[in-house]
């Protein structure tokens, strides 16, 4: 019987696409004023369950309820007719028309058959109050950053008398404060009751925010439980097994130099930035975002031009802004942005992780077919990449599953330094250890590994030296042995503004 405070229910629903069966059964209900977590590693189905409440995929079989009412969602009309609202990790923002115009898109008030922009401009000021987010109405979409959008998103929610709101991995790009920011407004909205349905890999955040948590398996939701349940257990229930050890570091013997970064420059974005990775090392770099770690790493890879300064890979000199060359003498770049950058989202999982390697294993005319086809099935079963068959298209996998596959993708190329930024970011528990293990026998069989991250206990974990940015310098530099959260935060935000502080702005490119 559905109680007064139910918002809504799911119960049996099925959800299937060619080869995967990628929601079995489940069962589902959100209440009035409560945060509800959906957990499970990655393609375990949970992006796929919210898209059935925002009406972007029908269930085959099952049943939907709002307020105790069976419903149909067909489109994302009728989800926003009953209430529903969903922030996923791709914005649905136009850029080019302003914050006030996309809260009231295609809803504009109007006067004398004009939008009424000075109304819609005062009304979007009042929703910009409520998530308490410093943006002018009247700014344009294209010049917010990554946490200012997410609150615009949030906002228009609100301005559709939203009763459910459901965030897919919204602290995923965000930074800590910015998280709490989030938690703040979220805490708010569950305070006048609306009901929030929320996706995160991150586990310290099911307990800090979380009412209750469902977990999903394989499709099945296996388990409803309290969000104050311990952090081995959700994993336990989330992968089926316990996972001992979170950072497997094994720490072979630095060897030969292999990158050598000397004085490294690119004016108003970094400055003088050394940095010596040998053989067998994992170097973290860690900062805060927008500190100019992503701008520093893509300049020794070549991606990005600097102004002096220089790279050697092995001794030898690289020239500037040519990732041919970083390639070639044995640099790999797995880059933030994978979706933008390091996926052909219209080709199949074996093509994607054959990517980098054609290359090379095509001099002189030949591909050996066979050997890549091969490896590519060996990175794809280590990583554990879910997927009906290898040539299932990238577009269609789980977003953490993307993650590996590029990730996959430079394993192949053999890279002698491959550089990592973000490697975990949307990746879940269970797939992180399995790339950990991944970059100690990387290191084990002397190659080096430079990661740039912003988790901080993954940095702590897997780093044997950690190199810490602020604001476009490297502020110091930690052994694993001294490095604490403290020591490296309190270098991340050290004073010590460039010679030209205004122009050190290197966020929201
Ligand atoms: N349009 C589609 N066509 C084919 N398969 C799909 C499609 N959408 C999702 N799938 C498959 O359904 C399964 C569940 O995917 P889903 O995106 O729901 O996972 P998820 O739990 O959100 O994972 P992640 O944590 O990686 O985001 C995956 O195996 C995925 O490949
Ligand atoms: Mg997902």
């Amino acid at each position: 019987m559905s109680s007064p405070d139910e918002l809504l229910r799911i119960e049996g629903v099925r959800k299937s696409f060619p080869g995967v069966v990628a929601l079995d059964d489940v069962d589902f209900d959100l209440r009035r004023g409560e945060v509800h977590v959906l957990l499970g590693e990655n393609g375990a189905g949970k992006s796929t369950l919210i898209k059935v409440l925002s009406g972007a995929h029908r269930p085959d079989t099952g049943r939907v309820l709002v307020e105790g009412q069976e419903v149909q969602i067909r489109d994302a009309q009728d989800a926003a007719r009953l209430g529903i609202a969903t922030i996923y990790q791709e914005f649905n923002l136009v850029p080019d028309v302003t914050v006030a115009e996309n809260i009231f898109l295609g809803r504009q008030p109007r006067r004398f058959g004009f939008i009424d922009t000075k109304r819609m401009e005062a009304e979007a000021a009042k929703l910009l109050e409520r998530v308490g987010v410093d943006v002018s109405p009247s700014a344009r979409v294209r010049g917010l950053g990554i946490a200012q959008l997410q609150m615009v998103e949030i906002a228009k929610a609100l301005s559709l008398d939203t009763k459910i709101l459901i965030m897919d991995e919204p602290t995923a790009v965000l930074t800590t404060e910015e998280v709490d920011r989030l938690f703040a407004i979220a805490r708010r909205l569950r305070e006048e009751g609306v009901g929030l349905v929320f996706i995160t890999h991150h586990l310290e955040e099911i307990a800090a925010l979380g009412d209750r948590v469902t977990v999903l398996r394989d499709g099945r939701s296996v388990a409803h439980v309290d969000a104050s349940e311990p952090e081995d257990e959700l994993v336990r229930l989330m992968v089926g097994r316990s996972i001992d050890e979170q950072y497997p570091r094994e720490r072979p013997e630095p060897g030969q130099m292999l990158l050598q970064v000397r004085g490294l420059t690119r004016n108003g974005v970094f400055e003088g930035i050394d940095l010596d990775v040998r053989a067998g090392e994992v170097v973290g770099l860690a900062g805060l975002v927008g500190a100019g770690r992503t701008e520093v790493v893509r300049a020794v890879f070549g991606a990005d031009p600097y102004d002096s300064g220089g790279v050697e890979v092995l001794g030898k000199k690289l020239p500037g802004s040519d990732v041919g060359a970083a390639l070639n003498a044995g640099l790999g770049l797995v880059p933030e942005d994978r979706k933008g950058q390091g996926l052909v989202l219209d080709a199949s999982v074996e093509e994607n992780l054959g990517l980098v390697t054609l290359g090379p294993t095509s001099k002189g005319g030949f591909v050996n077919l066979a050997s890549q086809r091969s490896s590519a099935a060996r990175v794809a079963d280590e990583l554990a990449i879910r997927m009906a068959h290898i040539g299932q298209h990238v577009r269609t996998l789980s977003g953490g599953n993307q993650q590996k596959v590029v990730i996959g993708k430079w394993l192949l190329a053999d890279s002698r330094v491959l550089v990592l930024d973000e490697p975990t970011r949307g990746v879940d528990a269970g797939a992180k250890v399995e790339i950990y293990r991944l970059i100690n026998e990387l290191t084990a069989s002397g190659h080096a590994v430079l990661m740039v991250s912003s988790d901080l206990p993954e940095v702590l974990g897997m780093s044997d030296r950690i190199l810490v940015m602020a604001q476009g310098r490297v502020t110091g530099e930690l052994s694993a042995e001294e490095a604490t959260q403290d020591s490296v935060m309190s270098l991340a935000v050290a004073a010590n503004p460039g010679p030209n502080p205004e122009e050190n702005e290197v966020e929201g490119r």
